[in-house]
């Protein structure tokens, strides 16, 4: 899938043209074009503050866009609501987790079965089947609010999956994770898109994880592409080197 932006939408794609999100005089987003694929993997890198969140949060209907679209298989769904974004088949996960914490792991997943209409039984053997898909079945009956923070976020991946997405936002999956556990999740979320057909954005420090996940990476700098292409192309553009100049982004 190309990067650059078409006049017709993909329809087996979600496609962004020239998204602007605006913060009174702050360009969070800047005209931010690109296009993932069902069954890829697009690492969305930058700096803090670069306007990843932002775009997560204009794409899945948090936040208004200022300007620009968005599609899903060709139907546009800028500025929907968030239901309506969820229904046309996107999920996301927070970058701050959001977890019932008074709900066990199988409860948490299955809940989010329910908000897409199906009922208590058929939500309940779909939850059975992600927890066990993801590794995480054994911990189904403890309480959130017990869980370890590794674990914490295997459930939020959890639940988004429980929707059934074609195109699924991950923010910051790897944040707070040691080495072994974020190897563990490498492996579970590489194995994701093929097997469920879907399109995967992640957002990432850990460029460990970013540069062995992506088949392709798509870099901001103060609301601005400043790079795209594949992991080995990425890490040889000057401006993405000058934009990390001075952090710790051994993969890059
Ligand atoms: N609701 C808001 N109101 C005003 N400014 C905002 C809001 N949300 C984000 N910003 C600003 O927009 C810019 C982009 O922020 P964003 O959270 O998208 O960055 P990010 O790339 O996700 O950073 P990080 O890697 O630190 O999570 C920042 O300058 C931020 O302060
Ligand atoms: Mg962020």
């Amino acid at each position: 899938m190309s990067d650059i932006p078409s006049a017709e939408p993909n329809h087996n794609a979600l496609n962004i043209q020239g998204l602007c999100k605006y913060f009174f005089g702050l360009r969070a987003l800047d005209g931010v074009s690109f296009s993932l694929s069902r069954g890829e993997i697009l690492g969305l890198i930058g700096p803090n503050g670069s306007g990843k969140t932002t775009l997560i949060n204009v794409v899945t209907g948090l936040l208004p866009a200022t300007s620009g679209q968005v599609f899903v298989d060709g139907t546009e769904i800028t500025n929907k609501k968030p239901y309506q974004i969820a229904y046309a088949g996107l999920a996301r996960t927070f970058q701050t987790i959001r977890l019932f914490r008074e709900l066990t792991v199988l409860e948490n997943v299955e809940v989010a079965a329910v908000s897409m209409g199906l009922s208590r039984k058929a939500a309940r053997q779909r939850a059975i089947e992600i927890l066990e898909e993801i590794g995480i079945s054994r911990w189904s009956e403890m309480l959130a609010s017990v869980l370890p923070y590794g674990l914490e976020r295997r459930v939020e991946i959890a639940r988004a999956l429980a929707t059934q997405p074609k195109f699924l936002f991950l923010d910051e999956p790897a944040a707070g994770l040691n080495e072994d556990e974020s190897e563990e999740l490498l492996q579970v979320l590489s194995s994701i898109p093929a097997r469920k057909n879907l399109g995967m954005l992640i957002v990432d420090h850990d460029m460990r994880l970013i540069m062995r996940l992506c088949n392709r990476l798509h870099v901001l700098n103060f609301g601005k592409t400043i790079g795209m292409g594949t992991p080995e192309e990425v890490r040889k553009i000057p401006a993405v080197l000058q934009a990390y100049l001075g952090k710790t982004v051994a993969g890059v």
